[in-house]
C-alpha cells in the first residue's frame, strides 16, 4: 500500500490533481480510486453541475456553498481529502427534503451523491462526498430540545446536535442519556449511524438501542417518522444504518435520572486471563459498576494517563512512577455513579465490588469528579492535544469486536507478536454482552453473546518515518486484520472501513439481502452515504 490517498490531496498537490482528473481519466490508475469509484469509473459528464445550477433556483431557508468546500472533504482521521462539489447548509428539514428530492427526481443516473456530515469525526471520509453534495447538519435548526420528564423520559434533539449539549440541555431536569461515546463532540445523527459503544453498553446496549423515535428524510426525499411502532423497518434500518437508507434529521432519546458524582477508578493485571475474567465477572452481575471498559499498557512509562481521559488519581505521585518497562499490562477502568449525599453507600458498595476482583494489590487508583467531567474526560485532552497540535494529525484507527471464545489467542497474537509497544495511542478492551441488546438495527456484531471491543486508536506523526508514520501504523493494522481473517477469529469491524461492495457483503454475511432490500427501498438511486462505498450504483429491483 505505497499509494496514499493522503499524498495526492495535499494542499501543494491539490490543483494538479483536479486537472489530472479531467483531462487524464483514463490512465488513472485503480489505486486512485480511493475517493469514489463511482465518478472515476464513468466520465464525467455534465449532470452533476446542472443538477447543481437547477437546485440553486429551489427556495430554500438555508443555502448551498459551491466554493470554499475543504472543510468537509477533512474529518477526524485526516487520511481521505475527497472535496464535494457543493455544501448544503439546511436550516429547516424541508431544505434537505426538497433537495434531496430534486436530485431524486432528476437524477436517474445518480451522478450527484449527498453525505450527510455530523461533527466530521469519521475515519475514513465517510461523511464526504466527492464531487457531490455534502449536508452540513450543524447548522440544521429544530425545534428547541424539549425534554419530557414523564414515566419514560425522554429529549427531542436535532440531528447534528453535539452530545455535549444534549447533557447540559437534561441535566437542567436532573436527566441525562443512558448510554455514550467515550467523547461527547460528536452529533447524534453522527453516532446513531454507527451505533455509540461506550463503557456503559453492557448493560444499556449502544446508543441506538436507546433511541424512541427519529425523523429521516430517504433517498427520494420523503420525510418519514419511524420508531419501533411505526415505520419499523425504517427505523431499525436507519439505527447503525451507516447514512445508508435515510438522513436522520430528529431523534428522541431516552433519558434516566442523572447522577451529580462519580467515582472512577482504575485498577492493574498482568494477566489477560484473570484481566478478562474479572470484566467478564463484572459485567455479568445485576449490581455492579456504572460503567466498564479497559486497556492495554505494553511498555510505557506515566502509564495512568492516556490521552483519553483526564483521570486523576489520588495518589499520583505512585501513579506517574509507574512503570511498565517492557512488559504489558491490563488496565481496569470502572465508575460507580452517586449522589453527594451517598457517599457512605457507594463507598460500600465499590468496596465490595473491588474485593472480589484480582488486581494487583498496589495498583488501586481511584478519583472522584462530577458526572460532566466524567463524560466529557476526553474533552480536557482534546484541548491539551490541540495545544500542541497534535489533535490534528492522522488517526489510522482500528475497531474490532472480537468473539470471547477467540479473544485469548488474539490478545496472544496482536499483543506479543504484533505490537511493539502502546506508545502510539490507547488501546481499549472490554467485553459486552449483547443477549439483551436489539438485534433488528443494522449494526453488524460477531455470532457470540458476549464480544470483545478492542480499539485501536491511534495518532501518526506526520513526516515521521519510523514506528509512529501513519504508513506503518495502517501496515500493523492490516496484519491484526490479516491474523484475523486467516484465524478465522469471526472478528467484525466497528466503523467499518472497506473499499469494495464485495468486502462489504463478507461483513453484513446474513444481513446482506435485508440491507440490500432496504437500500432498494428508500435510497434506489444510491444517492446517500458515498464515503462507505457500499453501493456504487442504484439498485431498481431486489433479487431478495
Ligand atoms: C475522539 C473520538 C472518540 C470516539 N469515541 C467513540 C466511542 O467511545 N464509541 C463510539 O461508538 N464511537 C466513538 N467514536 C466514533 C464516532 O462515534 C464516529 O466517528 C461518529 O461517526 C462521529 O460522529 P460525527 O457527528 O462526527 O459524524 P460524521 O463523521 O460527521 O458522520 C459519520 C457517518 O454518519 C453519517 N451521518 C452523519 N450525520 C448523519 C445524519 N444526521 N443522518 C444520517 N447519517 C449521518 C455520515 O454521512 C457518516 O457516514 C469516537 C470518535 C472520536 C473522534
Ligand atoms: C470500479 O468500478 C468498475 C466498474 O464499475 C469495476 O470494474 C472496478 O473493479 C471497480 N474498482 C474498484 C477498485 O472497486
Ligand atoms: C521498551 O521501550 C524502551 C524505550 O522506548 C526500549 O529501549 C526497550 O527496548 C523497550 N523494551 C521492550 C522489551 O520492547
Ligand atoms: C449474557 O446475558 C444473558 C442475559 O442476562 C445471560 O443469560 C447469559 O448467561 C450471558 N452470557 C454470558 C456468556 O455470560
Ligand atoms: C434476534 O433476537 C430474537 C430474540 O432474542 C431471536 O428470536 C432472533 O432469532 C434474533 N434474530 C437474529 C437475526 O439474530
Amino acid at each position: 500500500m505505497g499509494f496514499l490517498p493522503s499524498d495526492c490531496f495535499e494542499h501543494s498537490k491539490f490543483l494538479f490533481f483536479i486537472f489530472f482528473i479531467v483531462v487524464n481519466l483514463d490512465s488513472l490508475p485503480i489505486k486512485a480510486n480511493l475517493c469514489s469509484n463511482n465518478s472515476v469509473a464513468t466520465p464525467r459528464n455534465i449532470p452533476a453541475h446542472d443538477i447543481l445550477s437547477s437546485l440553486q433556483t429551489l427556495a430554500l431557508d438555508g443555502y448551498f456553498n459551491l466554493e470554499d468546500n475543504g472543510h468537509a472533504a477533512k474529518d477526524f482521521g485526516n487520511i481521505y481529502h475527497c472535496p464535494p462539489l457543493a455544501i448544503l447548509h439546511p436550516k429547516a428539514v424541508s431544505d434537505i427534503s426538497r433537495t434531496i428530492k430534486h436530485i431524486y427526481e432528476i437524477d436517474s443516473a445518480s451522478e450527484l451523491k449527498i453525505a450527510a456530515r455530523g461533527h466530521g469525526h469519521s475515519l475514513q471520509g465517510q461523511a464526504q462526498a466527492y464531487q457531490g453534495l455534502v449536508v452540513n447538519m450543524e447548522s440544521l435548526e429544530g425545534p428547541e430540545m424539549t425534554v419530557d420528564a414523564g414515566e419514560f423520559p425522554y429529549v427531542d434533539v436535532s440531528a447534528g446536535m453535539l452530545w455535549i449539549n444534549i447533557l447540559h440541555e437534561t441535566l437542567k431536569h436532573g436527566l441525562a442519556p443512558k448510554s455514550w461515546t467515550d467523547y461527547l463532540h460528536l452529533t447524534v445523527g453522527g453516532t446513531l449511524s454507527n451505533a455509540g459503544i461506550s463503557g456503559q453498553a453492557f448493560r444499556h446496549g449502544p446508543q441506538i438501542d436507546n433511541i424512541f423515535q427519529l425523523e429521516v428524510v430517504t433517498g427520494k426525499g420523503e420525510v418519514l417518522t419511524c420508531s419501533e411502532n411505526q415505520n419499523a423497518d425504517l427505523f431499525y434500518g436507519v439505527l447503525g444504518g451507516l447514512g445508508q437508507f435515510g438522513i436522520i434529521t430528529r431523534a428522541r432519546v431516552s433519558l434516566e435520572p442523572a447522577p451529580t458524582k462519580v467515582k472512577w477508578i482504575r485498577v492493574l493485571y498482568s494477566e489477560f486471563s484473570v484481566f478478562a475474567m474479572d470484566q467478564e465477572y463484572l459485567i455479568s452481575l445485576e449490581n455492579t459498576f456504572d460503567y466498564v471498559e479497559g486497556f492495554v499498557i505494553k511498555n510505557r512509562t506515566g502509564i495512568l494517563n492516556n490521552w483519553r481521559s483526564s483521570f486523576n488519581p489520588k495518589d499520583p505521585l505512585q501513579a506517574s512512577q509507574f512503570n511498565s518497562d517492557g512488559r504489558t499490562f491490563y488496565c481496569l477502568e470502572v465508575a460507580k455513579y452517586f449522589y453527594i449525599d451517598e457517599n457512605e453507600a457507594m463507598n460500600q458498595e465499590v468496596e465490595r465490588l473491588l474485593s472480589e476482583l484480582s488486581y494487583i494489590p498496589s495498583t488501586l487508583f481511584q478519583s472522584e469528579v462530577s458526572y460532566v467531567d466524567f463524560l466529557d474526560r476526553v474533552h480536557v485532552s482534546e484541548m491539551k492535544l490541540r495545544a500542541k497540535g497534535s489533535w490534528e494529525v492522522p488517526h489510522p484507527w482500528l475497531n474490532l469486536l472480537i468473539p470471547r471464545s477467540r479473544i485469548h489467542e488474539f490478545v496472544h497474537e496482536v499483543f506479543e507478536k504484533i505490537l511493539v509497544d502502546t506508545s502510539n495511542g490507547p488501546i481499549l478492551v472490554y467485553p459486552v454482552n449483547q443477549s439483551r441488546w436489539n438485534n433488528r438495527t443494522s449494526l453488524v456484531t460477531p455470532e457470540e453473546e458476549v464480544f470483545y471491543l478492542v480499539a485501536f486508536l491511534s495518532s501518526a506523526v506526520p513526516f515521521s518515518k519510523g514506528k509512529d508514520s501513519l504508513e506503518y501504523i495502517q501496515s500493523q493494522n492490516e496484519r491484526i486484520k490479516e491474523f484475523c481473517k486467516r484465524a478465522q477469529v469471526g472478528a467484525k469491524q466497528y466503523l467499518a472501513h472497506y473499499k469494495t461492495g464485495e468486502e462489504w457483503e463478507g461483513h453484513f454475511g446474513k444481513r446482506w439481502q435485508v440491507i440490500r432490500r432496504r437500500k432498494s427501498e428508500y435510497d434506489p438511486l444510491a444517492l446517500l452515504g458515498p464515503g462507505h462505498r457500499i453501493f456504487q450504483k442504484p439498485i431498481f429491483s431486489t433479487s431478495v
